[in-house]
C-alpha cells in the first residue's frame, strides 16, 4: 500500500515527527519564519496531509493546489486560520489540539497578568539599565491583584481555568459568554455580567474567546469607554479580538492603564508598529501554549489526528464532523 505523503509546515518535536514517520512520507520546512506562501502552493499537490500551524493560511487556493488533500492537522485549538468552510466543501478534515495547552495557557495568561499589575518587565529593564539606585517609597508602584475583581471574556476551557488562578488569589472573578455556564458560576463562583458591565466593573480583563467573525475588534473605542481608567487588559487568545488603533488609544490617553499581550494584530508585529513605543503594554511573541511539555503534546496530537484520518477513521480532534456523514 502506498504511504501516504504529508508536508510539516514547522519543525515540531522530534516524538511526533518519529510517529508520523512510521507510516507516512513526510517533507517539512524549517525555516524560521512561517513557510512562505509559494513554497506551500509548490508542495502541496502531492500531499494526502498537511500538518499546519496557526501561522500558516490555509485556504481556498491552498487546498485547490492540493486535490489530494484528506486531512489539515492543525497544531494548535485555534484553528482561524484555516478556511473550514473551503474545507468541508472540498470535504477535507480540519483537526485541532484542544485540552492539552489548557492550563498551560491559563498559568500564562495570569503570569501576564501579574506582570502587568506589578510592572515586573519595567522592574527587568530599570536594573539592567542601571537605574536602580535605592529603594524607594513610591518606585514603580503597581496594583494589587488579590482581591480586585476580574473580568474573564469567554468561559471557556482557559477561561475556566484563569477563574481558578484568579479565585486562588482571592479576587472576585465575573465573566461574560455567548452562553451562559450555571455550572461552572456554581463550582467556580464565578458571577454573570453582560459584556458592558463586565468592562466597567473590572481592575483586570482578559480575553479568552476565539477569533470569530462575531468576535472580530470586540474590544474597540467604544468599550475602552465603559473600562476604569486603573484596568489592565490581558490579551491571550488572538490579536484581532482587540481593535489595535483603538488600543492605542485607549493606552496613549491613558484611558485604560496598561496590556499584556501575547498575541497582536498582526503577528508578528512590526517593529514600526505605535504600539510598540508606549511605556504601558507589555507584548511577547505568542508563547503562552510555549512549554516544553505542552508543545510536545500538541505536536503528538495533531500527529496521531492525522494518522487517524489518513487511514480513513475518525480523528479524536475534527472540528468539522459533518464531512464525515456527507
Ligand atoms: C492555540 O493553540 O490556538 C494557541 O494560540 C497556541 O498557543
Amino acid at each position: 500500500m502506498m504511504r501516504p505523503v504529508v508536508y510539516v509546515t514547522r519543525l515540531i518535536p522530534e516524538v511526533a515527527l518519529q510517529k508520523l514517520s512510521q507510516s507516512c512520507d513526510y517533507r517539512i520546512w524549517e525555516g524560521e519564519i512561517a513557510v512562505p506562501r509559494d513554497v506551500l502552493l509548490k508542495e502541496v499537490p502531492k500531499v494526502d496531509a498537511l500538518l499546519s500551524l496557526l501561522s500558516d493560511r490555509i485556504d481556498g487556493p491552498v487546498m485547490d493546489a492540493a486535490p489530494k488533500l484528506r486531512v489539515i492537522s492543525n497544531m494548535a485549538v485555534g484553528f482561524d486560520n484555516i478556511d473550514v468552510r473551503e474545507a468541508t466543501k472540498r470535504k477535507i478534515m480540519v483537526c485541532n489540539t484542544p485540552g492539552v495547552l489548557t492550563e498551560t495557557t491559563a498559568d500564562f495568561a495570569f503570569a501576564l497578568l501579574l506582570a502587568a499589575a506589578r510592572r515586573i518587565a519595567e522592574g527587568e529593564r530599570n536594573v539592567k539599565e542601571g537605574k536602580w539606585k535605592t529603594w524607594g517609597p513610591m518606585i514603580l508602584l503597581g496594583h494589587d491583584v488579590h482581591h480586585a475583581t476580574l473580568g474573564i471574556i469567554g468561559l471557556g476551557r482557559i477561561g475556566a481555568e484563569v477563574a481558578k488562578r484568579g479565585r486562588g488569589f482571592d479576587m472576585k472573578v465575573i465573566y461574560y459568554d455567548t452562553v451562559r455556564r450555571p455550572d461552572l458560576e456554581k463550582t467556580l463562583g464565578v458571577v454573570y455580567k453582560d459584556l458592558k458591565a463586565l468592562l466597567a466593573e473590572s481592575d483586570f480583563v482578559t480575553v479568552h474567546t476565539p477569533l470569530l467573525p462575531e468576535t472580530h475588534h470586540l474590544i474597540s473605542e467604544e468599550q475602552f469607554k465603559s473600562m476604569k481608567k486603573t484596568a489592565i487588559l490581558v490579551n491571550s487568545a488572538r490579536g484581532p479580538i482587540i481593535d489595535p488603533k483603538a488600543l492605542y488609544n485607549a493606552l496613549h490617553n491613558r484611558q485604560i492603564a496598561y496590556a499584556a499581550l501575547d498575541v497582536t494584530e498582526p503577528e508578528p508585529i512590526p517593529l514600526n508598529d505605535p504600539l510598540l513605543t508606549l511605556d504601558n503594554i507589555l507584548i511577547v511573541p505568542h508563547i503562552a501554549s510555549a512549554s516544553i511539555a505542552t508543545r510536545t503534546k500538541m505536536a503528538t496530537m495533531a500527529v496521531d489526528n492525522l494518522l487517524s484520518a489518513v487511514k480513513g477513521e475518525r480523528p479524536p480532534y475534527i472540528v468539522n464532523p459533518e464531512v464525515l456523514s456527507k
